[in-house]
């Protein structure tokens, strides 16, 4: 499975241009296709939904030529598409399937629409039901109520008056009002029952208006579509920054104490969703707001829980559900019945990752409520995201209480494909100094002691090792039985305090120093599968204020964002010869012969195996000890731990 390890994070700080709106982007695409002239889109988010919907447009004969830095040029057909027959695929993008049914409906053709399975079980009888009422021929293929669709030729019989139900999704009414312009008849739209999400109807207005096509409203009851309506292109349009997505952003910025600036969308930003930033105000936290940027920084006594009506920010309140888990007090979310009908069941999802990382939740058919732990806990197997980019994208906050596995993370490609990375950009983790070398060299000794010296944590990571070929050899597990022993390092039951090692709860540390586990250890970690095994388990070492890890491959592949990075090493036989002396001061008889020809076979073994063979890594300074005291290493990598920290 594929999955991305968050670091933890400490703060958060800096600006983000942010990508285009998705619910902007798609609308811009579809109007600009339908309408007459040529449309110049700038700043066009790039994502997975935005790509399916230009793919379809191009198959049902739009002209689209891509020019540089996010430009897209959208020839308008004015009015029907060219292409009468075709089937379109529209991915998971709820957007692109409802818009485009309605236009195909009353465009008039021969077409099939269909999605990703998840896309057949989200619902879209209610349209269908309003696109009937205008005489369209709409037959479903698979479960009533639901794509993938037939839509046959019709005599479409616009005018009157046509009943949607907006109490579902407002994506129905959305589809309906785009698309009736293309009958040219005065048609009036009625919503049956409480329309959700109203802020996207306010989009859909805004954009038919730029596209030349004033819809007269009586509140959210009853929409006018004027006779004689056609779309004509405005030339160039601008896509505003996606208000959904600043939502994670600003709440970085509140949690790790900011400011993080948005840019893209604020005050004059015709998305619903930049009201995020005043649910997060009622958190406490400071949000500044010019015409086109919002920032957030974190209030001194920290968040507080709240309880919010959440119809108008249905997207942007998930990030609300993780922001919960750094306030005082449970958060309660309400009336988010559309999130059941979203990319996945999102109150379901949410709250079953929640109580992963130790959070008491509560979820209703329309609300969930969030109870935060002081200490979260970290599932090994990780969060999964049900293909939903906005769980990936709100569960990252998480990171602010521990490091963090997320699995399938490129999910986020539906709306912002560069997601974690623009997150790498904002935020701090916690630091590490990362010290690789070969065996005996003196580097557990020395990273003892720097982690002592600045008050971090320890890993030893060879002790995982040893651990696993202990734990191998008790169960009669052969170390060559890469199967067997990757079950076992998965499951290993250890806890470390201080310089105690506990395996099964029965006290360790002595017993894996032995040569015999030395020797297994070197063979269980040549195991690719091992290792990956406990990767995570390493990882999860990494807690404020900072940690000091030994091993052979922590500056290259365990911690590769690591401050500092030192291969400390020495000669063999000098190392031999300090590993004679550290046995025979215990009292274990011993010769030097035998320990410089293991030494030497371990270091050929580690430093050829396939998988983080020992090396000294890029970035990594080299620290020989053969001439040193260990007092003398401990102050060169204090030294250099301090000169890149000050730094950052
Ligand atoms: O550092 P040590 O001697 O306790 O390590 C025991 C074995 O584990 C050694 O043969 C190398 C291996 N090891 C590894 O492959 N990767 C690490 N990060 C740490 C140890």
């Amino acid at each position: 499975m594929d999955f991305i390890d968050l670091a933890p994070l400490v703060s958060a700080q800096g600006t983000l241009r942010l990508p285009g709106s998705k619910s902007i982007s798609n609308r811009v695409l579809l109007l600009a296709a339908l309408a007459e002239g040529e449309t110049e889109v700038r700043d066009l988010l790039a994502s997975d939904d935005t790509q399916v919907m230009l793919e379809a447009l191009q198959q049902l004969g739009v002209g689209i030529r891509h020019g540089g830095d996010g430009v897209v040029h959208v020839s308008g057909v004015g009015g029907a598409f060219p292409n009468k027959t075709g089937a379109v695929f529209l991915g998971n993008a709820g957007t692109a399937v409802r818009s485009l049914t309605a236009a195909l409906a009353l465009a008039g053709g021969h077409y099939k629409v269909s999605g990703v399975p998840r896309m057949h079980e989200r619902p879209i009888g209610d349209l269908v039901d309003g696109l009937r009422q205008l005489g369209a021929d709409v037959a479903y293929l698979g479960k009533d109520g639901f794509p993938p669709l037939e839509i046959r030729p019709a005599s479409i019989t616009p005018g009157g008056t046509v009943n949607v139900r907006g109490d579902v999704s407002s994506q129905f009414l959305t589809g309906l009002l785009m698309a009736l312009p293309l009958t040219g008849v005065e048609t009036t739209v009625k919503v049956v029952g409480e329309l959700i999400s109203k802020p996207y109807i306010e989009i859909t207005l805004a954009i038919m208006a730029r596209f030349d096509v004033q819809v007269a409203r009586d509140g959210w009851q009853q929409f006018v579509i004027p006779a004689n309506s056609r779309y004509r292109s405005p030339g160039i349009v601008y896509v505003e920054g996606d208000a959904s997505s600043a939502s994670y952003f600003l709440a970085l910025g509140a949690i790790g104490g900011g400011p993080v600036r948005v840019e893209g969308v604020g005050r004059d930003s015709i998305q619903g969703d930049v009201r995020f930033a005043e649910a997060l105000a009622q958190m406490g936290a400071v949000i500044e707001m010019g015409d086109n940027w919002i920032a957030a920084s974190a209030p001194a006594g920290g968040l507080k829980g709240i309880t919010l009506d959440c119809n108008h920010i249905p997207d942007a309140a998930m990030t609300l559900a993780t922001a919960a888990l750094f306030a005082s007090g449970p958060t309660c979310l309400t009336n988010i019945a559309s999130w059941r009908v979203k990319e996945t069941d999102r109150i379901a999802a949410m709250a079953k990752e929640l109580r992963k990382l130790g959070a008491v939740v509560e979820e209703g058919a329309d609300y969930i409520r969030v109870t935060p732990v002081a200490d979260l806990t970290s599932p090994p197997a990780g969060i999964d995201t049900y293909d939903d980019h906005r769980i990936a994208m709100c569960f990252s906050l998480a990171a602010f209480g521990t490091a963090l596995r997320i699995n399938d993370p490129r999910c986020v490609g539906k709306t912002f494909p560069d997601y974690f990375e623009r997150l790498a950009e904002v935020t701090k983790a916690v630091p590490v100094i990362a010290i690789d070398g070969p065996s005996a060299s003196g580097k557990g000794t020395v990273a003892a002691r720097v982690a002592a010296a600045l008050g971090w944590h320890y890993l030893d990571s060879g002790a995982l090792y040893r651990l696993t070929a202990l734990a191998a050899r008790r169960a009669g597990i052969a170390w060559e039985d890469e199967p067997a022993v990757v079950a076992m390092a998965a499951k290993l039951d250890v806890v470390f305090s201080g310089d105690s090692i506990r395996l099964a709860g029965e006290e360790v540390s002595e017993a894996i120093r032995t040569e015999e586990m030395s020797s297994g250890a070197s063979k269980v970690a040549a195991l690719p599968a091992v290792r990956a095994a406990l990767l995570f388990r390493q990882r999860l070492f990494r807690r404020t204020p900072g940690l000091v890890a030994d091993g052979r491959d922590m500056a290259s592949v365990v911690f590769p964002d690591a401050a500092a990075k030192v291969f400390l090493t020495a000669s063999v036989e000098i190392r031999a010869e300090r590993r004679y002396k550290q046995l025979i001061g215990k009292g274990i008889e011993a010769t030097m012969r035998p320990i410089l020809q293991d030494l030497r076979e371990r270091d050929e073994r580690d430093s050829t195996r396939s998988v983080a063979p020992l090396q000294q890594s890029a970035g990594a300074r080299l620290l020989d000890t053969s001439d040193l005291t260990i007092e003398q290493a401990v102050a060169q990598v204090l030294g250099w731990g301090n000169e890149v920290l000050h730094k950052q």
